[in-house]
């Protein structure tokens, strides 16, 4: 496939201190096994085997000495560094070297999906050719999140970082297919009052050209992003739940390469 992964992993982890003073918040345990494990086998069940993984500086070296260079597990793992917390849209511009006109799965490396039926979905948002492919998933608190705007045909008209009145309860997830002119198009981008490159201004770039697709994950998958001490705790006993009850591994990188 012509498509190789991303997976953010830098920032401060600040909201998790001091958990995170010394370490990666992609590398606390989510119950039996570190946070990076479940993006990283998400895009590998959606068929990508080429990955580029963006970390600070300062955790550089336990990634690599984690993960090497992913042959163990028939795939190929590459690093860069994001210096400062500038924003999600950066990593394409950090990537696009690697990229190297490829286009792309970006994940960030602290976000949770389960469902069944992923990897076929995935599978067949990964093949297409153009444009990008963000999926949502309903949330009670849309203002911590990219909320998407319907109009009365149920077309998505806008996509808003962080909305302080509440339109719709759609959340843009952490998962994001582009072709390969995103990195050209985070370019154009200025940086947010936050100081960041924004997601959500690139999103809305393909939305304005007409190349932005919507898939939304219904009630049958659960999405949930790993930022606070409570969040891990619940991803964590989820993992634990599913995996006990059921006889399963999630995430489990040595059994999705004896899948392969
Ligand atoms: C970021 C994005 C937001 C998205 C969220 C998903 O938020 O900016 O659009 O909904 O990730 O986890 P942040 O983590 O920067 O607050």
């Amino acid at each position: 496939m012509n498509r190789k992964g991303i997976i953010l992993a830098g920032g401060e982890g600040s909201r998790l201190y001091p958990l995170t003073k010394d370490t990666s918040k992609q590398l606390l345990p989510i119950y039996n096994k570190p946070m990076i494990y479940y993006p990283l086998s998400l895009l590998m069940l959606g068929g990508i085997n080429e990955f580029l993984i963006i970390t600070t500086p300062r955790d550089s070296e336990s990634f690599r000495s984690l993960l090497g260079n992913g042959e163990q597990w028939n795939i190929s793992i590459s690093y860069e560094q994001q210096s400062e917390p500038k924003g999600i849209a950066e990593s394409l511009l950090i990537g696009e070297k690697w990229l190297n006109d490829s286009h792309s799965a970006l994940i960030l490396g602290d976000n949770f999906f389960f469902g069944h039926g992923l990897p076929e979905l995935l599978r067949s948002s990964f093949l297409s050719k153009e444009g990008s492919t963000i999926f949502l998933h309903k949330v009670a608190d849309p203002e911590r999140y990219g909320v998407a705007k319907f109009d009365k045909n149920n077309q998505i008209i806008a996509i808003e970082e962080k909305p302080k009145e509440v339109f719709s309860n759609w959340a843009v997830t952490g998962l994001y297919c582009y072709d390969k002119n995103a990195p050209a198009y985070a370019k154009d981008l200025s940086p947010s009052e936050r100081g960041e490159l924004e997601i959500t201004d690139l999103n809305n770039i393909y939305l304005s050209r007409g190349e932005l697709k919507t898939e939304f994950l219904g009630q049958g998958f659960t999405w949930l992003d790993m930022g606070t001490h409570d969040s891990l705790l619940e991803v964590s006993n989820f993992v634990k739940i599913v995996e006990q009850r059921q006889g399963i591994r999630i995430a489990d990188l040595d059994d999705l390469k004896m899948q392969d």
